[in-house]
């Protein structure tokens, strides 16, 4: 049966959410799922806006039915064509062969990439500020590179000011019924998820984001209707001054992530005991998390909300323990920058885990590493107690100025 909602009289929502997947893109934890977008436009002629994944065909297909009300498919836009939206396409296709592909060219190129009948199928390339008039909506598209893949674009529909903005401003999560952000508490229930996106999914391309924010501001837009989550019709500068926050890798707080990687506890001990100072300091938020049993997403996703990172880590094998070593190849792949890094390592008889970490800190751009440091030799003694609560007061000296 279908489910499908307006989005205006032109505009019906057709996606559907996905609550069995447990990874995204077969990596990312995503325990509330996911939702898969995917819009119509009724007019003279008519626009599919993205597909969806497989894994929701059935339902898509029957909201497709159902939105056309037994009309044709005039148009398929293609904002982004990556599978977690474009692996139905072929499935459209079969029911809808005359609608017309529209994408970028390298959504062409990708076409017969993904698939082995692409010559077949009708296509309209677009560039940069290019229209599609479906009567009375006229579409206008805006390139879009790396937000996430080269070839997404963006669909500006002039009429009822809407954006259909691919990944962009979209979350892990799949929807409840509701569709709308002011149908959720999004700072409370979703906004994590939404940072844990971002981060994980189009952190790397901070640039490219800015780029993207800096054609949408020039737009005048009463909704966006991303790929992934709610669709926002209010309050829409919440979210945009949260992804130019993330883009120009600026802290949304001055708080302190401490990330610990502990043996036997004695690292873990030290983590504490530095929370502790920092608390009895006033820092406020503070986030710690022990690098094996959480998953790295988050870990990022915490980094890009604190302004101060501690890295605590044993020793293992004469260098960084690998659950932490992974944070920070990860940090070095999505482009972390602008953080104020601590550094405490512990051995019990050759510690380089921290010289090390140092090393590899120092690949990112715009960090600072104090030099305020500590090497726990096993378990921590008063004299390193003393040096915890100096790391901590300078923490805390900072994020008070
Ligand atoms: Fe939701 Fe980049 O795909």
């Amino acid at each position: 049966m279908h489910v499908t909602q307006k989005i205006s009289d032109d505009i019906i929502y057709v996606g559907a959410s996905d609550k069995r997947l447990s990874l995204f893109e077969n990596l990312f934890p995503i325990p509330r799922g996911i939702s898969y977008n995917s819009y119509i436009i009724k007019d003279e002629k008519t626009a599919l806006i993205d597909t969806a994944d497989y894994s929701v065909s059935r339902i898509f297909l029957e909201n497709i039915k159902y939105a056309l009300d037994g009309g044709n498919l005039d148009y398929i836009i293609i904002n982004h064509m990556e599978p977690d939206h474009a692996a139905s396409l072929q499935l459209i296709l079969e029911r809808y062969p005359s609608a017309t592909v529209v994408g970028t060219a390298k959504t062409m190129q990708m076409l017969s990439q993904f698939f082995d009948s692409a010559d077949a199928i009708k296509t309209y390339s677009v560039k940069e500020s290019d229209t599609l008039s479906l009567g009375k909506h006229e579409l206008r598209f805006f390139m879009a590179p790396m937000v996430h893949w080269p070839e997404v674009m963006v669909t500006y529909d002039s009429l009822e000011r809407v954006l259909f903005s691919a990944d962009a401003f979209g979350t892990f999560g799949s929807l409840n019924g509701n569709i709308f952000n002011d149908e959720y508490d999004i700072d409370k229930d979703w906004i994590g998820d939404y940072r844990r996106y971002y981060s994980n999914i189009c952190g790397k391309y901070g640039a490219q984001v800015q780029v993207l924010l800096k054609k949408a501001s020039a737009l005048d837009i009463d909704t966006i209707c991303p790929l992934h989550g709610p669709v926002w019709r209010s309050d829409l500068a919440y979210i945009i001054n949260k992804y130019d926050l993330w883009s120009k890798y600026e802290p949304e707080e001055k708080s302190v992530m401490i990330a610990y990687a502990s043996i036997y506890g004695n690292t873990e001990n030290a983590a504490y005991c530095v929370a502790n100072n920092l608390a009895q300091n006033g820092v406020r938020n503070i986030a710690m998390y022990d690098v094996s049993s959480t998953d790295v997403s988050e870990l990022i996703s915490e980094v890009f909300r604190c302004s101060h990172i501690i890295i605590m880590s044993s020793t293992y094998n004469l260098g960084i323990y690998p659950k932490m070593h992974s944070f920070i190849t990860d940090m070095q792949a999505l482009a972390v920058s602008n953080r104020t890094f601590s550094v405490i390592d512990n051995g019990t008889w050759a510690p380089t885990a921290g010289k090390k970490i140092r090393e590899e800190l120092e690949k990112l751009k715009d960090v600072r590493i104090s030099g305020n440091t500590l090497t726990v030799k096993s378990t921590l003694k008063d004299s390193d107690a003393q040096v915890l609560k100096s790391i901590a007061d300078e923490i805390a000296a900072e994020i008070k100025d």
